[in-house]
């Protein structure tokens, strides 16, 4: 039986540009799964990101509901959905973030000091965790000191410092070459393999075979869905995964 994780319940977003009311997502009815790597595939322009944005709360829906868990994240105040946020959601983004002027550990600490002050402990969870992601040789370095691929490890170590209950990654390889694109999606995959659920927008066909489950985004809604069959292997899931998307406008 599977856990929900995060609910939108007819999930509506329109963005004013000048005058006009533009619609972007457009009646979303989702439940995302506990352990679950969930994959949301589209056209540019389709709302991947806004969707993402609103289940991560870093967006205000226009109208209707998002649940973590049992707590209605929609009729939060922002204190508390802040706090809320920091429990649940840890956030890689395409470009990185990182702060410029603090040095990679800096970086890896900055989510953590905002909820605990034992700073030993901290110091020990990010060295530990940078190892993980092979670039604890470069904790005294400053973002443009080192390269993409090594900046955006360095975002997800600091995404997952807090233990969140969900990874949100909206396009995290999308500026990265392949190797580096191998390197995050590893550690990802690896992160699915213990348990953490995650919710990753990607383009790309071969980073899209990470998930177990592809939603699919056309025009604000959902256009389709797919669960992978668990016993395939890789080579078959990017075959099934091609088929799926022929005649879908990706
Ligand atoms: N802050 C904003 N103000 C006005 N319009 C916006 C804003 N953010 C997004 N939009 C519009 O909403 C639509 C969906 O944008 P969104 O960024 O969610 O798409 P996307 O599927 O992530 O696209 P891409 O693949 O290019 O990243 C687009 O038409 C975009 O122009
Ligand atoms: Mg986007």
């Amino acid at each position: 039986m599977q856990e929900p994780i995060i609910s939108a319940k007819d999930l509506w977003k329109n963005y004013q540009t000048g005058k006009t009311e533009v619609p972007v997502i457009n009646g979303i009815n989702l439940t995302l799964y506990k352990g679950d790597f969930t994959v949301i595939m589209g056209s540019s322009g389709s709302g991947k990101s806004t969707l993402l944005y609103l289940l991560s709360g870093l967006e205000v829906p226009s109208s209707g509901e998002i649940w973590l868990e049992d707590k209605p994240v929609h009729s939060l105040d922002e204190k508390m959905m802040t706090l809320i946020r920091r429990e649940y959601i840890g956030f890689v983004f395409q470009d990185f973030n990182l702060v410029p002027n603090l040095t990679f550990l800096e970086n890896v600490l900055i989510p953590a000091y905002l909820v605990k002050n034992d700073r030993e402990a901290l110091q020990a969870r990010a060295t530990e965790l940078m190892s993980k992601m092979d670039i604890l040789d470069l904790k005294d370095r400053l973002p443009s000191e080192v390269s993409g691929g090594q900046q955006q490890r360095c975002s997800m170590a600091r995404a997952i410092i807090n233990n969140p209950r969900v990874i949100m990654a909206d396009e995290p390889t999308g500026n990265l070459n392949s190797s580096s694109s191998e390197a995050v999606l590893d550690i990802l995959t690896e992160l699915n393999e213990t348990g953490q659920s995650i919710v990753m927008v990607t383009h790309e066909v071969k980073s899209a075979c990470r998930a177990n489950r592809i939603i699919f985004l056309k025009d604000g809604h959902i256009e389709d869905e797919l669960n992978f069959d668990p016993q395939i292997n890789a080579e078959e899931k990017e075959i099934q995964l091609l088929k799926w998307l022929a005649g879908k406008d990706w």
